[in-house]
């Protein structure tokens, strides 16, 4: 167990030793020609700047270890832990991030760090405290202490039960006349440059696309990422675990795309427009950003009442049902025993749904324009009597 620490806002009298500690743990990763004085000088300037977010771990009255955390409504997140060598691997550092989980847990707030690429203790010790990376800058991966809503979309919407039971090989979305002409169009999009899936799930797209262009992946769910694991590898296919809307990879892509409807899993408009700023965040100028998305099917609501049925089947019932204010419908998928027993399991899924001009429109938000519009991925016309469509956005030089 650790021993009783306690931690204090740090004073502009601690800065000294706040640069004893960073120097101490930079000790064998310091460049040849590091400067010292420079080194302190700067450091002594910008710790006082941001004094407000840097703490002191002490022990015993003495101090051992510094501490820097920017809490916004958003996110927790520990920007630096420190201890002197010497009171390293007494449990300090480790309590010190299980209260800052508590901290996560109460608040419903995501707790977030950074870890130098170059420290893979640092990163081993994250690991085992429950982080998943969810993107990386050219020096440290980012990681997000999972509970929060990493655990949410696993458990409750695309968990383990989800991902074991959601290829089909060969039928419905996986079937060949579905998956051919989307590859096909993707793959021209792509040129020769790296292709980026939004939500790669189990690989349905992404594993095809593979073999023809570069391709890589950002997902929420680690259970949808077992199942893609099943089929290509680390290598083959990178995916960075984390919220498309706002994770980053490292690299430049010529396509980011996002399909099956995956769009309306972002419940707000300001996500779905993040989401648009975050595709751009990742492609070259010029570069295409293309959706695939059912249009709303609001013309189906009967007057007065609040849902409609897609499907009526023996086995199973489909009902979606409308928040019209908010522009949320939830899908209530009702599975019945085949041998036509009164119990159903009920697995729901909430959207926000969007229209074409909407959409144009964060688009728009986001630096891209409107290149085309089709009813599918062959190219058909777009039509009033469309139900869905894929549109293909161009990021503007
Ligand atoms: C309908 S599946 C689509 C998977 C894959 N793109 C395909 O076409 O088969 C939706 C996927 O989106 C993922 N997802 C939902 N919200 C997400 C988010 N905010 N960021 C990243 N992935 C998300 C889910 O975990 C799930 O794997």
């Amino acid at each position: 167990m650790a021993e009783p620490y306690r931690i204090r806002p740090a004073t502009a009298e601690d800065v000294g030793f706040l640069a004893d500690v960073s120097l101490a743990t930079a000790q064998g990763r310091l460049p040849a020609d590091f400067d010292e004085v420079e080194w302190r000088a700067g450091f002594s300037d910008w710790t006082i700047e941001t004094l407000a977010m840097t703490s002191v771990i002490e022990l015993s009255d003495e101090r051992v270890g510094r501490l820097r955390i920017r809490r916004t409504p958003e996110s927790i997140e520990l920007c630096g832990i420190q201890l002197l060598p010497e009171m390293q691997n007494r449990g300090i550092g480790t309590a010190v991030i299980r209260g800052l989980q508590a901290e996560a847990a109460t608040t419903g707030v995501p707790l977030d760090l950074g870890v130098e690429k170059d420290n893979p203790n640092a990163r081993r010790l994250y690991d085992r405290l429950g982080f998943a990376k969810i993107g990386e800058s050219d020096t440290e991966h980012k990681l997000r202490w999972l509970d929060q809503k990493g655990t949410a979309v696993n458990d409750d919407l695309w968990g383990a039960d989800t991902a074991r039971r959601y290829d089909t090989p060969g039928v419905g979305m996986f079937a060949p006349e579905v998956l051919g002409p989307t590859v096909d169009r993707l793959a021209a999009l792509a040129g020769e440059g790296r292709a980026l899936e939004f939500a790669i799930g189990t690989g349905r797209v992404g594993v095809p696309l593979s073999e023809r262009v570069s391709v890589t992946g950002i997902e929420l769910s680690t259970a949808m990422i077992d199942q893609l694991r099943t089929k290509v590898d680390e290598e083959t296919i990178p995916v960075v675990i984390g919220d498309m809307a706002t994770t980053q990879v490292s690299g430049e892509f010529t396509l980011v795309y996002l399909v099956f409807n995956t769009i309306s899993n972002l419940l707000t408009q300001a996500e779905q427009v993040e989401c648009f700023r975050n595709a751009a965040r990742h492609l070259t100028p010029g570069g295409h950003f293309v959706i695939e998305l059912w249009v709303p099917e609001l013309r189906r609501l009967p007057p007065g009442l609040p849902a409609t049925v897609g499907v009526a089947d023996p086995g199973y019932i489909l009902l979606d049902t409308y928040d019209v204010l908010n522009q949320h419908v939830v899908s209530h998928h009702f599975h019945f025993d085949e041998d036509g027993g009164t119990e159903a399991h009920l697995a729901r899924t909430p959207h926000r749904y969007i229209w074409p001009a909407e959409l144009d429109l964060m688009a728009q938000l986001a630096g891209f324009t409107l290149e085309s519009r089709h009813a599918d991925w062959s190219g058909a016309q777009f039509t009033a009597n469309s139900p869905s469509h894929i549109s293909t956005y161009r990021l503007n030089p």
